[in-house]
């Protein structure tokens, strides 16, 4: 199904439809095609440790059932082996193909929590399995070019057959070097297949860095190096990431980590609850697969919260009074963390009609792709003469303190990741907003009820 068309589905849902047609969610999965020519027999090494992706939640004690629950939900690791990656075959096709079989290097972005980590990391162990060489680092702000491929070198060159004795980069280790140094050894010395995967690249503050990276790329593949680089990144659109480089386009596939179909999250679900020792309703789950909006680091909170809830509850099967539980304390736990976004969500779901519905359609189009872009929204808003221009405008005004521009003119990424799905629940009345400070307010009467401070 194109953009448009699941955009016109989700409007006629919004507009007062059911919610089922919400889930006619994009991109069916694929089959598998037969991948990779390289020889066996590669290594798969982190020269740092990969970060979760959002903070993990306060371990339970083990062995308990929440321990359990915690544990199969678990939002701050990435997805490590093929099997537990849901609906991803058609982006790991590409990646292998072009990166491994191609000698493109690679960009994989897409929204926080989308899943751009996990995605890199089950490319590593397939290129590994084809007989690459694969090292991850995570990028930061303040390193420099060197500070940021140093580790790969000296990793490098402690794997046997890797082509890098510590002799040949020894004047590479104590000074700094710029992509044309790097590019040269790699290409003189290194003939095995080699991935770098630099990831969280948008935190690189610095122009020049960024720049001396996309050198790289383009040096290696001129030199006719075995290296191949594939950075990842939070981003709207592939330009985010390499401004002001277009001739790289020739050298790279870029990989968009957009939204997982509702199918494949609703069995990453009962896959998950299965593991908690749960088990679900077949509505329910439905319900929490097309609430996450494509999103797996959604469905894992918001099927932790549930799941939580039902154990509160001393059930062991989840229905919709359970998902309904869950979904309002996933809201209130992320509305004490980001109450400004949150809030500011809350008197969005209470706009007149029209200003809901292009609030809703903009926090749909960031959910399902991570970009919102503000001339396809009007568009489509505007379209069949429902709408006036200045309702667009008005919404986008509104959400204009917690909307980031991208590169290109008129497109947007969400500064929290959370707040589409978020908007969208409150949107469809699944979430029931409480004033903000009601919880601070009942937990003062029941202090207080307990003697407060005379007791
Ligand atoms: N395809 C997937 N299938 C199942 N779980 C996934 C998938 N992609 C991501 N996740 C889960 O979602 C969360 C965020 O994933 P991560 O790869 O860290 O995202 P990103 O790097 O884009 O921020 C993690 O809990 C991870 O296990
Ligand atoms: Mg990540």
């Amino acid at each position: 199904m194109g953009f448009k068309t699941w955009l016109a589905a989700i409007k006629a849902w919004l507009m007062g439809g059911t919610a089922e047609a919400a889930t006619g969610l994009p991109r069916p999965v694929t089959g598998e095609r037969p991948m990779g020519r390289v020889p066996v027999g590669g290594a798969v090494r982190s020269p740092v440790p990969v970060a979760p992706a959002f903070a993990a939640p306060a371990p339970a004690p083990s062995g308990s059932a929440r321990a359990r629950i915690h544990a199969a939900f678990d939002t701050g690791m990435p997805v490590e082996s093929r099997a537990g990656l849901a609906g991803r075959s058609e982006e790991l096709n590409r990646l292998v193909e072009a990166v491994i079989e191609n000698g493109k290097h690679g960009i994989v972005f897409g929204a926080r929590g989308s899943g751009k980590t996990s995605l890199s990391r089950v490319f590593g162990d397939l290129a590994d399995e084809k007989g690459a060489v694969v090292l991850y680092n995570l990028a930061s702000g303040d390193l420099s070019f060197s500070e940021l491929y140093r580790p790969y070198l000296t990793e490098l060159a402690t794997i046997p057959g890797g082509g890098l004795r510590r002799g040949d980069i020894a004047s590479l280790l104590d000074a700094p070097f710029d992509a044309r140094a790097l590019a040269s050894i790699l290409a003189e010395r290194v003939r095995r297949p080699v991935i770098l995967v630099l990831d969280e690249f948008d935190r690189v503050e610095s122009a020049a860095t960024k720049s001396e990276v996309a050198a790289l790329m383009k040096l290696l593949t001129d030199m006719r190096a075995t290296t191949r680089v594939v950075t990842v990144g939070i981003a709207a659109n592939v330009e985010d990431l390499i401004q002001g480089h277009p001739s790289l386009r020739r050298h790279m596939v870029s990989v968009p980590v957009g939204g997982i179909g509702a199918e494949s999250l609703k069995d990453l679900f009962v896959r998950c609850c299965t593991q908690a020792g749960l088990t679900v309703e077949d509505g329910a789950a439905s319900e929490v697969a097309s609430a996450a909006y494509g999103s797996p680091y959604h469905l894992r909170l918001f099927g932790l919260n549930c799941a939580l809830a039902a154990e509160k509850a001393g059930v062991s099967r989840i229905d919709r009074e359970i998902v309904r539980i869950g979904f309002g304390k996933a809201f209130a736990d992320w509305r004490m963390l980001s109450a400004t976004t949150a809030d500011l969500l809350v008197r969005c779901a209470q706009l007149p009609t029209g200003h809901r519905f292009v609030i809703a359609l903009i926090a749909y189009a960031a959910a399902m792709r991570t970009r919102v872009d503000q001339a396809e929204i009007t568009a489509l808003a505007i379209g069949d003469g429902s709408l006036d221009p200045a309702v667009v405008q008005a919404a986008f005004d509104m959400l204009r303190p917690i909307l980031r521009p991208s590169a290109i003119d008129g497109q947007y990424l969400f500064d929290d990741a959370l707040a589409p799905q978020f908007y969208l629940l409150l949107h469809s009345g699944r979430i029931d907003p409480q004033p903000a400070d009601q919880g601070l307010r009942s937990d003062l009467r029941a202090f207080l009820e307990q003697g407060g401070p005379m007791a």
